[in-house]
């Protein structure tokens, strides 16, 4: 695993803004695996400018790893709404090649069958972006998820309900169940970019990079892929 430890949230989102600039510049069809949360924000802001400055999203094709059940594309909590509000309206990406889960769908285990195959069938992902759980979760795959999981119906961890409550008016809006990317299907992107900020995330960092790989820490699983860049803050490293 390749560890960058720059100083602080900008730093980080600069640095792997400028990751992803280097691989939209070498592959311009590029497949690219996004993430939602906090974490990625700033990086969505940099990629923003750059485009604005003439990079060209309009060959590339995209995947986010995960999505809320029950909330449509147009509630501002789903996942869909963020990737439009926070990248897909402002960049030239093609809306047919970006894809997020439906939360919507009215048979689940379907949506999932046909997200990995909509995953396949664009070549398998050249370089996805992942943030981590302070349970070093990594998309939706909550402690204890099988490391064989392709894209797969989830039961939230209370720790992640709790987490994601701020961005809901009360905790019992968040929705209890998502649909995610599985390990497995992460683990056959092509390269992988795991980003942290905060010190909230140290002891997950940690375990991911330095504990045992163990389905209890989905992240430590990273170990194991040939092509990880972890990029880091300095607070969210404070303890490797
Ligand atoms: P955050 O979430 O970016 O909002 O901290 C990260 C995650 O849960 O994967």
């Amino acid at each position: 695993m390749n560890i960058v430890v720059v100083a602080n949230y900008d730093s980080m989102s600069a640095e792997v803004a400028k990751l992803l600039y280097a691989q939209i510049t070498r592959k311009p069809t590029s497949v690219l695996g996004l993430a939602t949360g906090s974490t990625p924000l700033g990086v969505y802001k940099l990629l923003v400018e750059y485009h604005a400055r003439g990079t060209d999203f309009s060959r590339l094709t995209t995947f986010n790893l995960d999505e809320y059940v029950g909330l449509a594309p147009d509630h501002p909590q789903s996942y869909n709404y963020y990737m439009k509000e926070n990248l897909f309206s402002k960049v030239n990406l093609k809306p047919e090649n970006t894809h997020v889960p439906n939360g919507l769908a009215p048979d689940l285990e379907a949506e999932c069958q046909r997200y990995e195959e909509l995953i396949k069938k664009a070549g398998g992902i050249d370089l996805q972006i992942l943030g981590i759980g302070t349970n070093g979760h990594i998309g939706f795959n909550e402690p204890g998820t099988d490391f064989g999981a392709i894209t797969h119906v989830v039961d939230l961890a209370e720790s992640t309900i709790r987490d994601n409550s701020r961005f809901f008016a009360s905790i019992d809006e968040v929705p209890t169940r998502a649909i995610s990317m599985g390990i497995k299907t992460i683990m056959q992107a092509k390269e992988i970019i795991l980003m942290a900020s905060g010190g909230s995330k140290a002891d997950a960092v940690y375990a991911a990079v330095h504990g045992p790989v163990t389905p209890d820490v989905p992240a430590s699983v990273l170990q194991l892929h040939p092509s990880v860049t972890l990029v880091v803050d300095q607070a969210a490293a404070s303890k490797l």
